[in-house]
Parts: structure tokens; C-alpha cells; sequence
């Protein structure tokens, strides 16, 4: 048998998964670590975890599918995207890695925006915006705040190429990730030397870049070791969590969109041509589909809202299901499915890490407004539902009005496995929503780049066909979508109302 094994490296763990040559899943295994957030709106994780929570996961998964070791014969990667490995000349990590969702680096884009003669030409020179997420603010912040790190650091990866450089010894990416360290030529599908200039960094600084189903290399004979495999297993270049979680979920043609809601909220619409948001409130990224792109709007705290007010004010819900072994989240959805569409007045902007799309605004916070004594906690939940939703339908107007085509709406991530949630995004969005045979998002999309690469399949878009289909359709509820169709322009406007005070809350805490 010929196994391939997808490995995302999530903000919350790495989940590993292995699949047969006709797309089926053997086995899959998680294992978490922390996210560690030394001021706030900082996150930074410790790629040492990345790469153990890999080996645990690999082995574990081998072991429950009863694998040969020379059964695996390519490895796909996704990770999450924009992070900064840091690596001397020696390949130590110089700092621990800084993630998509830190927000520190708001006097680095300005910078770039200057340095690339304004954000116009910024835009037109890597098809996006500086953002406080992404690489290339990340690396001008170590050079202009630990300049002894910077002055060490010979290589910069992102996270899922750190894995790929233990497995492989490779410095190598993919053009959809790199398409979010803000250094690459999106159109040409290479680096963008023009801006590297202009920022004064060393090409060199960066790894190869591949297309996402070119094989990258194979398992040094430490790694075979460490992760219970052969060198002959081959690793594929795989791609950013969004390409990889749109290509686990068939987005590999035009029209069709996905909402994913993991950690962060992610609108992803396939391109068959480059299209660039000239005002770059939406990304433009290439696709793990070779010679294609994608759009995609992100939100930065979408199920991690919900996540947050689960963790801060469920406590002894979280204790209580524990115990008896049932789901919190059952629980809290079961609150918030007894109340009605628009949560009686209840608004929620999910801006608790500041927000991307459309606002690029690191000091947006999160709020619920409306309160009165009649709510429950059950309004609550359901208005961080509906915000949530209201912020990814915000991506949606946007792509309607640059004239990008939407004909299918497929339904994605942890998020989406909640009925409630899923009828929520029908009524919010006013379209059907649709969801798939295969709920493994991006560790499947790369574990399927992986068969394309070693040659089970012509290409992704064939091996979308042979192993992707619609089983589920959500239709929308005709009275909630007239509400929720009158309350967006109110939740719209509640950013540009307390936006100046965003930025007082953020002054004073300075
Ligand atoms: C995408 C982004 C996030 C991370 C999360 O631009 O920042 O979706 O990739 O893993």
C-alpha cells in the first residue's frame, strides 16, 4: 500500500494525518502546545514544540494504522501562515518564532509602505498591503528592535518550512505561503526583488520557492529516525494552512468559495487569473493549484472568540461536560440556538486581536454592544456567532464588488461543524451553504498534494475530483435574512464609530 501523510502545524497543535492512494483517511492524531503571549496583542510559539508535537504525531499515527515504515511514501506540509523562524548560521532558532496573530510591528509597515514609495506601489509590487501579521514587518522588527538577533540571523522560514528543513536539511517554501511573508512577486510566483531592495534584505535570507506539489526533498536519515520512516520517503512542498485547508475542502476551481472558521475566520475564493484589490483590504495570494491564486479575506479571532469567552466565562460548564464527557460547546450552542436571529439587539465585533480584513486596524478591540438586562448568556454566544459571521460577510461584499465570481459556498473548520453556525452563515451571507465528505481541512489538502507529488494523482485539481464531494446543504432562512440584512450596515458602522476610541484604548495602554 502507498500511504501519504498531510501535517499541519496549527496554532494550537499539529495534527497529522495519513491517507491511501484513493484519498481515504487511515488514521489522524493532534497533539497541542502552548501559544505564548509575553505582552499583549504578542504571540509567539517555540518551533522546538512544532517539531516534537510532529514526531509524536507521526509516530502515533503510523502506529494506529498499523503502518510499514516503507508504506509512507510522501509527506505534505501546511502550517500556519506569516510566522518568522529565525535561524543563525548554525540553524539554532535566534528568538522564538512570531506569529500570524501578533501585532507588534504597526511602526514596521509604515515603514515598508515608505521605503516602497507608498502603499500603491507596495500593493502593485507584492499584490498586498503591509500587515502587522505578515513576515516582512516581523523581520524589519527584529532588525530595528533586537538588532543582535537580526545581525545573526542567516535564514528566515516560515513554520511549516522549519519542519521541512529538520526533515529534509532543505531550505525550501511554497508560493502560497510565501505569498504572505509580503516579500513575494505574487504575479511572477518569485521573490520580489524590487521590494527586497528597497527593505535592504539579502535575498539570500530566504528559502527556495516551489510550486506546492514539486517534491522538495527527502527524509535525512536523522529524521527517518526520529519520525519512524524511510529517506525515501519524499516531501512535497505543500502550502500556507488556508491554501492547504481550500484544497482539503475541493476549492481548486473557479466561483467556489470557503468559509473557514478555525482560530481565525477565513473567506478563500479560487482564481484562475492574478486579481488585485487595489485598495488591498483582501489578500491575493498564490494557490497551492499550480499557476493559479486565490483571494481570501482573514478574521483574526473567529471560532477564537468563541474560544475565549468558552475559556473565560464557562469555566464550570467547561468542568461540568468535562466530567460527564459530553462536548462545552454542545452546550453553549444549545444556549444560543434558543434565542432568536440578531440576538435581540445584541451586537459582537470579534476584533480581540485586533482585525485584517477589511479593517487592517491592530488597535480594532473586541466588544459587545447593546446589552440590556434581558440578555442571557445564551444572547451572548449568539451574537459572537453572528459577529463573527458578519465580520467573514464583510470579505464576501468585498469580492461581490471586485466582480470575483461566487457560485458555491462551502463550509469549513471547527466552526462549521455546528449546524446552528453553519444556518447562521446561510442567513448572514443570503446564500446556501454547502459542506463536504471531508472535515480535515488542510492536513488532508497537503496529505493529497503529497499523493499528487508522488504521482497517485495527474494533478490537485484531479485528485480534488476523485476523493472531494457535496453531501450537505444549508438553505437560508428567508425572515433571519431580512433581519440580518438590515443589522450589517448597523454592525459595519460600529467600527467606523468607535474606531478613534480604539485607538485612545490603545494610546492609553501604551
Ligand atoms: C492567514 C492567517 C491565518 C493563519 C492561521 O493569512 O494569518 O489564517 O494562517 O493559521
Amino acid at each position: 500500500m502507498s500511504v501519504f501523510l498531510g501535517i499541519d502545524i496549527g496554532t494550537s497543535g499539529t495534527k497529522t494525518l495519513a491517507i491511501d492512494e484513493k484519498g481515504n483517511i487511515l488514521a489522524d492524531a493532534m497533539e497541542t502546545y502552548p501559544c505564548h503571549v509575553p505582552k499583549p496583542l504578542w504571540s509567539e510559539q517555540d518551533p522546538d514544540d512544532w517539531w516534537q508535537a510532529t514526531i509524536t504525531s507521526v509516530r502515533k499515527v503510523t502506529k494506529k494504522a498499523k503502518l510499514k515504515p516503507a508504506e509512507v511514501k510522501a509527506i505534505g506540509l501546511s502550517g500556519q501562515m506569516h510566522g518568522s523562524v529565525f535561524l543563525d548560521r548554525r540553524d539554532k532558532v535566534v528568538r522564538r518564532a512570531i506569529l500570524w496573530n501578533d501585532q507588534r510591528t504597526a511602526a514596521e509597515c509604515r515603514e515598508i509602505e515608505q521605503r516602497a514609495g507608498g502603499r500603491r506601489k507596495l500593493i502593485k509590487m507584492v499584490a498586498n498591503p503591509a500587515l502587522t501579521g505578515f513576515t516582512a514587518p516581523k523581520i524589519l522588527w527584529l532588525r530595528n528592535h533586537e538588532p543582535s538577533n537580526f545581525d545573526k540571523t542567516c535564514k528566515i522560514l516560515l513554520p511549516k518550512d522549519e519542519i521541512r528543513r529538520r526533515m529534509t536539511g532543505q531550505y525550501a517554501t511554497d508560493v502560497s505561503d510565501a505569498s504572505g511573508m509580503l516579500l513575494l512577486d505574487v504575479a511572477k510566483r518569485n521573490w520580489s526583488k524590487r521590494l527586497l531592495s528597497a527593505l535592504e534584505l539579502d535575498i539570500d535570507l530566504l528559502a527556495k520557492c516551489y510550486e506546492s506539489e514539486d517534491v522538495t526533498g527527502k527524509l535525512t536519515p536523522a529524521a527517518a529516525g526520529a519520525l519512524g520512516l524511510t529517506t525515501d520517503c519524499l516531501v512535497v512542498g505543500g502550502a500556507g494552512d488556508c491554501a492547504a485547508g481550500a484544497v482539503g475542502n475541493g476549492i481548486v476551481n473557479r466561483g467556489v468559495l470557503s468559509t473557514s472558521i478555525g482560530t481565525s475566520g477565513v473567506m478563500f475564493v479560487h482564481c484562475d487569473q492574478v486579481k488585485i484589490d487595489p485598495e488591498g483590504r483582501v489578500h491575493t495570494f498564490c494557490h497551492a493549484v499550480r499557476g493559479k491564486w486565490h483571494m481570501m479575506g482573514v478574521n483574526l479571532s473567529a471560532g477564537g472568540s468563541l474560544q475565549w469567552f468558552r475559556n473565560e466565562l464557562c469555566k464550570a460548564d467547561v468542568a461540568k461536560t468535562k466530567l460527564a464527557g459530553s462536548e462545552v460547546y454542545d452546550l453553549l450552542t444549545k444556549e444560543a440556538k434558543a434565542v432568536p436571529a440578531g440576538s435581540e439587539g445584541l451586537f459582537f465585533l470579534p476584533y480581540l486581536s485586533g482585525e485584517r480584513t477589511p479593517h487592517a486596524d491592530p488597535d480594532a478591540r473586541g466588544c459587545f454592544v447593546g446589552l440590556t438586562l434581558a440578555h442571557t448568556r445564551g444572547h451572548l454566544i449568539r451574537a459572537i456567532m453572528e459577529g463573527v459571521t458578519y465580520s467573514m460577510r464583510d470579505s464576501l461584499a468585498i469580492f461581490d464588488g471586485l466582480g470575483v465570481p461566487v457560485r458555491q459556498i462551502r463550509a469549513s473548520g471547527g466552526g462549521s461543524r455546528s449546524p446552528l453556525w453553519r444556518q447562521i452563515q446561510a442567513d448572514i451571507f443570503g446564500r446556501k451553504v454547502v459542506t463536504i465528505n471531508t472535515k480535515e481541512g488542510a492536513a488532508y489538502g497537503v496529505a493529497l498534494l503529497a499523493a499528487v507529488g508522488a504521482g497517485a494523482f495527474k494533478n490537485i485539481r484531479e485528485a480534488c475530483e476523485a476523493t472531494i464531494r457535496v453531501v450537505q446543504e444549508t438553505s437560508v432562512d428567508r425572515a433571519a435574512r431580512r433581519y440580518y440584512d438590515r443589522a450589517f450596515p448597523i454592525y459595519q458602522q460600529l467600527y467606523r464609530s468607535l474606531k478613534n476610541d480604539f485607538k485612545s484604548i490603545a494610546a492609553l495602554e501604551a
